[in-house]
């Protein structure tokens, strides 16, 4: 594999997002803290967690670990699950394990970058982006069109990151149908999943679907837990799996054993995490909208389907990237600029940012971001 290029995305947050006083591009909703999550547990939880040892850990995850994960599945067993340090290296593994120099591989535009630099540094990759005028769809017909004898694997993202979208249900599934028809892997990134606007869009987990179909999820997201640092692959192909946790020994080994007992606790008290945070970003969603419709000279905005970022336009005449290079730096409101979403494979949007709504301190950042368009009459 050639040098990894920059990871934009973590780099442009490695500079501000610790030290910017107004967190305002987060894609992970809220967080709990390690006393709360053990409070689910009930009284002896505490004591349960002291006790619990610092000794390497299974590679696939714990027993019960992988058992809650299955769980959240509507047909998943234990055995189609394999734990990772966070959901990107999943992400690393999988592509490392299905792709070579003969290989071919199609991703969604824009995405979560290791979505695209890794299967280019591996092998001939297309990109096929959302379609900005169209709601931000995925048109099936382009992604059937880009299909070669090759072609290994599809990688989708709903609740997209950045832009909200969630796949319609009838393209979702003749997707799924193309996949079928080619033996090729759908490998869909559900992290955003569980957070929607509407219960009626909520897509199901491509594993529970489709025989070829590869789910990555993580604590991360909808929980709020990014600090756990456990994802996993769900997949019916156990041969698939079992290629990958050979990856796994070359990087982790194997999850950190105190994120592994609060992932089960999480897990097991799920509704409760969710309910908090799917109502934190349904308040926080309208009042995003309600800001960004206070300056229709300077953004254009849409209702984001699910997960806790959207991607409005800046109509400004400085452009983007001096709009939040200037925000950040005058008023410590960090978003994330439409170049950290560039592309080597399909034209972008140049004129967009990210921003979330899925914390609490969303009154502050926006009055701090408020106050800032207000006095320089941006
Ligand atoms: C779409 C998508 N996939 C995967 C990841 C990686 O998740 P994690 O940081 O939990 O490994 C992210 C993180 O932002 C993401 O946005």
């Amino acid at each position: 594999m050639n040098a990894i290029p920059d990871f934009t995305l973590e780099t442009y947050l490695a500079k501000y997002e610790f030290s910017a006083r107004y967190h305002m591009t987060a894609s992970d909703a809220q967080t709990h803290s390690i006393a709360e999550i053990l409070d689910y547990a009930g009284p002896n939880a505490r004591e349960a967690f002291l006790i619990s040892g610092l000794g390497y850990t299974e590679s696939w995850g714990a027993d019960d670990v992988r058992h809650a994960v299955a769980s959240t599945y509507d047909t998943l067993k234990q055995e189609d699950i394999l734990c990772f340090a966070g959901a990107e290296e999943g992400i690393y593994a999988l592509y490392r394990v299905l792709l070579d120099k003969d290989s071919h591989a199609i991703t969604v535009v824009p995405n979560y970058q290791s979505a695209e630099t890794l299967p280019v540094l591996l092998c001939e990759t297309t990109g096929i982006a959302l379609a900005e005028n169209e709601n931000w769809t995925l048109d099936i017909d382009k992604v059937a069109a880009a299909i070669r004898p090759n072609t290994k694997i599809i990688y989708i993202n709903f609740p997209n990151n950045p832009t909200g979208k969630i796949l319609e249900r009838d393209r979702f599934d003749a997707l799924i149908e193309l996949c079928r028809k080619h033996g090729i892997y759908l490998f869909s990134d559900e992290v955003y999943r569980l957070i929607e606007r509407d219960l009626a869009i909520r897509l199901p987990q491509v594993a529970d679907v489709y025989e070829k179909g590869i789910s990555l999820n993580v604590m991360s997201k909808a929980y709020g837990l990014p600090g756990l640092r456990v994802g996993w692959l769900a997949c019916k192909d156990r041969e698939l799996l079992d290629r990958c946790v050979r990856y796994k020994h070359y990087l982790s080994i194997c999850n950190a054993g105190p994120s592994e007992r609060l992932t089960v606790i999480a897990l097991q008290n799920r509704d409760k995490i969710l309910v908090r945070n799917q109502a934190l970003a349904k308040d926080g969603s309208a009042k995003l909208l309600s800001f960004l419709a206070e300056f229709p000279e300077l953004f254009d905005s849409y209702t984001p389907d699910g997960g806790v970022v959207m991607y409005p336009r800046y109509k400004g005449a400085d452009g983007v990237e001096t709009f939040t290079q200037r925000l950040v730096e005058e008023a410590g409101v960090v978003l994330l600029p439409a170049s950290v979403y560039s592309s080597t494979l399909t034209k972008v949007p140049t004129d967009r940012f990210r921003i979330g709504y899925g914390r609490n301190n969303i009154d502050e950042g926006l009055s701090a971001f408020r106050a800032w368009l207000k006095r320089n009459e941006v």
